[in-house]
């Protein structure tokens, strides 16, 4: 056995842990991967760059033991009972001092506790969300650590090394105590949820409605990813739309099921939304559609059931044939698309300011942004724009009480008003879009009419209300 030591060990060599562990070996770095799967270990090893220092190994023990100290051991295993089984694999192996890193979409109360219970131990626990997928762990991913600080300051430099870069800067930064890495990351996937639905409602009303052909739309997308939606979510679309099935020669997205899978990050963030008490309406939908997506033999039924019915009645079934010209539609959905993106990363964004707060994780909602601008699935030119936001006023609860982003929103909002009546009048289930104007309606109304609804609180139940004219709580005897 060589005595050569290494500067950074993973444990797992799946797809996102083998990219990660290349991309710090090609930062010279040393780096030492862990798999019991030997094959895993020989693909690693294999695709190597020339003049890298790389080994796979197939035990824990061996890995340990040939790493720096203090040392640091990435984790890239599924979520959930795997992470616990490695790190109480690891304990009897390490020392006080040194570091071990999660970096699967982890709950973050998972995270929370493992950090609790590594603490007293003298381990450092780092819960790092990790965005862009292979291509991103390999050439440059986003990445979200949160927990000891002093422990990041120690992984800064690998991890600034490996990370996209966005003007010279590193999509890499601390996202405050405890879980709040992985808290971040799972915001970041509810963001990601509702972006490609308010896509997927767009192309529907182009495709369906405007009779926009898959080469009009990758046109259309392509050209939308040179103004203001710059954005990988976007440019990714615009391959699609071109990309053909090489069995039938026909184009692909054509032929893909309509059911939408989904790993449970963005079901996490509205359930917790919903716990924390904050409003992110328009990722509730992309989860709720993914959900309904996934009945498509009730859909079936329901379509031929509802429209044999409806056409009985004069003038009512929808025509999904949106009579308007193509151009104007375009930039409506253009410019509506725009609006609805921006409101949901200031859903997103208002959840983190809350949890930073009620969850007392301290985060930095500046570098959130910060590290989003690149390498990760949601980066897009806005995210300088929110930066530049939290450089204004870094402890905004709500973006839209930003000036310039408030004007940026509101130059969309009539083209979006316009696009969600089409999408209503015509029988287009465009609930993103639709959710994501609700929200600005009732977030920038003064006077909601729920005044009503607490009189009827106390109608029934003597839940009291407060008035507008005096304070305290109050009770009427109704009846
Ligand atoms: C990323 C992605 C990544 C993964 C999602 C997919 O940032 O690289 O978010 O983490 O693709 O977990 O989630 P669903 O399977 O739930 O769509």
């Amino acid at each position: 056995m060589d005595n050569q030591t290494f500067d950074f060990g993973m444990v797992g060599l799946g797809v996102m842990g083998r990219n990660l562990l290349l991309n710090v070996a090609d930062h010279g770095f040393k780096a030492i991967g862990f798999d019991k799967d030997l094959q895993k270990t020989a693909d690693f090893e294999a695709a190597a760059s020339a003049g890298t220092t790389v080994k796979g190994v197939n035990t824990l023990e061996e890995m340990v033991a040939r790493l720096t100290t203090p040392r640091r051991i990435m984790l890239l295993v599924p979520a959930g009972k795997p992470v616990d089984d490695v790190i109480e694999s690891l304990l009897p192996l390490i020392s006080e001092g040194d570091i071990i890193i999660d970096g699967g979409n982890t709950y973050y109360t998972d995270t929370l506790r493992r950090y609790e219970y590594l603490r007293p131990k003298g381990i450092h626990f780092i819960g790092i969300g990790v965005s862009g997928g292979e291509e991103g762990a390999r050439f440059g991913p986003s990445m979200m650590p949160g927990g000891d600080e002093a422990a990041w300051q120690q992984l800064k430099p690998i991890l600034s090394s490996i990370a996209a870069k966005v003007n010279g800067e590193p999509c890499v930064d601390y996202m405050g105590k405890g879980a709040a890495g992985h808290f971040v990351k799972m915001v970041h996937n509810g963001i990601e949820y509702a972006i490609m639905q308010l896509i997927c409602e767009i192309y529907e009303l182009l495709h369906r409605g405007g009779n926009f052909s898959n080469e009009e739309l990758h046109a259309l997308f392509s050209e939308w990813n040179e103004g203001e939606l710059k954005s990988y979510l976007i440019e990714i679309t615009a391959a699609i739309f071109r990309q053909t099935d090489p069995e039938t020669g026909n184009y692909l997205v054509d032929a893909i099921l309509d059911k939408a899978g989904s790993k449970g990050t963005g079901k996490w963030t509205s359930q917790i939304a919903m716990d924390m008490g904050v409003a992110i309406p328009t990722i509730d939908m992309a989860v709720t559609m993914r959900t309904i997506s996934a009945l498509k033999t009730d859909r079936v039924q329901a379509e031929k059931l509802h429209r044999e019915l409806l056409a009985r009645q004069a003038n009512a079934a929808p025509a999904h044939n949106l009579s308007i010209d193509k151009k104007e539609l375009a930039e409506d959905c253009r410019k509506a698309l725009f609006a609805a993106i921006i409101l949901s990363y200031v859903q997103g964004m208002s959840m983190l300011h809350t949890a930073s707060r009620d969850l007392e994780m301290d985060i930095p909602l500046h570098n959130a942004v910060k590290v989003w601008r690149g390498g990760c699935i949601i980066r897009s030119t806005l995210l300088g724009t929110f930066y530049d936001a939290y450089q204004r006023n870094p402890s905004i609860s709500n973006l839209l009480l930003d000036e310039p982003i408030a004007a940026l929103v509101s130059r969309q909002l009539a083209a979006l008003r316009k696009t969600v009546s089409l999408a209503a009048l015509n029988g287009f289930a465009a609930g993103g879009l639709m959710s994501a104007l609700s929200y600005y309606d009732a977030f920038t109304t003064g006077r909601l009419p729920l005044n009503l609804l607490q009189a009827q609180r106390d109608y029934f139940g003597a839940h009291t209300y407060e008035r507008i004219d005096r304070e305290g709580k109050f009770h009427t005897q109704w009846t």
